[in-house]
């Protein structure tokens, strides 16, 4: 087992396992264009084109990045090993018992290795926070460990909109955290 858990048969074609590190104010811009890159490509691959460059959501999402690596709960990166390029992140945020993941993103080239699981782990810990919300895509591997992470009840809008969106948010039951 890896450093950050995952076994050598889910790393196929990887030389070293990537690290995962806590993010700083930094990574940014980086992290915003993993994000643009990933869900571009989700929509397009799903029939559902996203429109804009890098540089177009930037311009109008900066405020928000910025708002969000200052504000963070939990921000964590994966890199490679070699190059140190950020290939994933994930961030979340908190507010009073509100614990919500507002970014959850792994570069195509590197999805259904492990890194998201090794990623929502630090930046979605399950048990923490009394109201846990996730808005998400639609993506298998995201539900996938979004599950995972205690969520119960999806709530989606993408048979409404046939747009790749959704939300679920639940309320954390009395007694012990949920366990996988
Ligand atoms: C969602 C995302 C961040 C997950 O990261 P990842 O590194 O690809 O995920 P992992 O490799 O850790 O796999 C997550 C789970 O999905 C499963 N999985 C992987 N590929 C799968 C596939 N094609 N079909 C079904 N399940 C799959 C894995 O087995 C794993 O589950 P397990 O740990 O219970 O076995 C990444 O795929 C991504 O960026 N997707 C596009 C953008 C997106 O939709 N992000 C979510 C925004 S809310």
């Amino acid at each position: 087992m890896g450093v950050y858990g995952v076994s050598p048969a889910e790393t196929v074609g990887m030389t070293r396992e990537p690290a995962i590190r806590r993010a700083t104010t930094e990574d940014v811009e980086v992290c915003h264009d993993v994000m643009w890159r990933s869900v571009t490509d989700f929509g397009r691959r799903n029939g559902t084109p996203l429109e804009g460059t890098a540089s177009d959501w930037w311009a109008s999402g900066e405020r928000l990045q910025r708002f969000l690596a200052t504000h963070a709960a939990e921000w964590w990166v994966a890199e490679e090993p070699d190059a140190g390029t950020i290939i994933g992140y994930g961030r979340s945020i908190e507010r009073g018992g509100l614990f919500e993941l507002t970014e959850f993103f792994v570069l195509p080239k590197s999805q259904s290795r492990g890194i998201g699981k090794a990623l929502i782990e630090r930046v979605f810990p399950v048990g923490r926070g009394d109201i846990r919300s996730i808005i998400a895509t639609t993506d298998v591997r995201g539900l996938s460990r979004y599950y995972a992470t205690g969520h119960r009840r999806p709530f989606p809008d993408a048979d409404a909109h046939r747009h790749a969106r959704g939300c679920t948010a639940r309320r954390r039951p009395e007694g012990p955290s949920p366990q996988r």
